[in-house]
């Protein structure tokens, strides 16, 4: 038997399904579709699983995703084909230490990206995603609201551009989006000046200042079809690549540049928690009968309101 013709027979017996993000390896992202399961953005990952029957979720992305789902769904067996696989956003924003930040500014709403930990969001007003960050906030703006916002700056500051909201921001960053550098854009956009730039919203202002499009993975997944372009150059962790091509096999995706190269770039726009995910974990965490996600459940429930808003708001 090969590795994938064992795991599709694993995930029968263990009435089982993939849910898995954009930033995944593409040979991942194909077993996902194929066998049942989806390929999204984190927000359609929790929507998906926590409305799927199947009574186990293996969670390919990083650790908060499968941590939502469990949130979301404590019925379930929650998976994840690796155990380290975590988001320098999440590791950027401890719980204790936002916990007293929150304390310092009790008369802000606290609004938090998904990108974080279940105690973080268990603080939390509403958890958002790059989806829908912006709409939310808009209409906490319109309420009259205060934000107090963590962990991304810079999706913080291009929703605070947006909105015209008051927002208090919390200084995390990605390491992959954080890299993405304008000079280079700029540079590689003039020699490619029939391409469109799209660009992640946690890249940094100057980058995204040079977007034709800024906006999460769906969103940018979507241009690239509605745009009548044929050349795109994109700003944000390779994995989404794979997509677009398979969706759009007549157009060119270049990925944007970032810092350094090679062996000198920290990240190379491939997020290196996410490139954990592989068939061999895959097929580890579904052969055995432990490491499943496990939280603290007084904390899950706390944690679940704030993304329930999220998902209501959202429908
Ligand atoms: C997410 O929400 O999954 C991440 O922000 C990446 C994206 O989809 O924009």
């Amino acid at each position: 038997d090969t590795s994938l013709q064992r795991i599709r027979a694993l995930l029968q017996k263990r009435d089982a399904v993939i849910v898995a993000h954009y930033y995944v390896d593409g040979e991942l992202q194909e077993l996902a579709r194929e066998t049942g399961g989806c390929v999204g953005d984190s927000l359609e990952m929790a929507r998906f699983g926590a409305e799927h029957p199947a009574s186990t979720l293996v969670v390919a992305g990083v650790r908060f995703m499968g941590e939502t789902a469990k949130i979301l769904s404590p019925e379930k067996t929650i998976l994840m084909p690796d155990d380290e696989a975590t988001c320098s956003l999440d590791l950027g924003c401890p719980a204790d230490t936002f916990s007293q930040f929150c304390d310092q500014h009790p008369e802000r709403t606290v609004v938090v990206y998904a990108n974080t930990s279940a105690a973080v969001k268990a603080r939390a007003d509403w958890v958002v995603t790059s989806s829908v960050g912006k709409e939310i906030v808009a209409h906490l703006h319109a309420r009259g609201e205060k934000i107090l916002w963590a962990p991304d700056r810079h999706l913080g500051a291009y929703i605070q551009q947006q909105t015209g909201a008051d927002m208090l921001l919390w200084q995390g960053s990605c390491v992959v989006h954080d890299e993405f550098k304008a000079d280079e854009l700029a540079l590689l956009a003039h020699e490619h000046p029939e391409a469109a730039i799209l660009v992640h919203p946690e890249s940094p202002a100057p980058v995204a200042a040079l977007a034709h499009v800024v906006g999460s993975t769906t969103q940018l997944i979507a241009a690239a079809g509605r745009l009548e372009n044929e050349t795109f150059i994109v700003a944000t962790d390779q994995g989404i690549l794979h997509d677009m091509r398979k969706r759009y096999p007549r157009k060119r995706f270049m990925p944007a540049p970032t810092a350094g190269q090679g062996a000198t770039c920290k990240s190379c726009a491939m997020c290196p928690w996410m490139a954990m995910n592989s068939l061999g974990g895959i097929e580890r965490v579904l052969t055995s009968e432990v490491g499943a996600i496990e939280l603290d459940a007084a904390l899950a429930l706390a944690a679940r309101t704030p993304i329930e808003r999220m998902l209501r708001f959202a429908a």
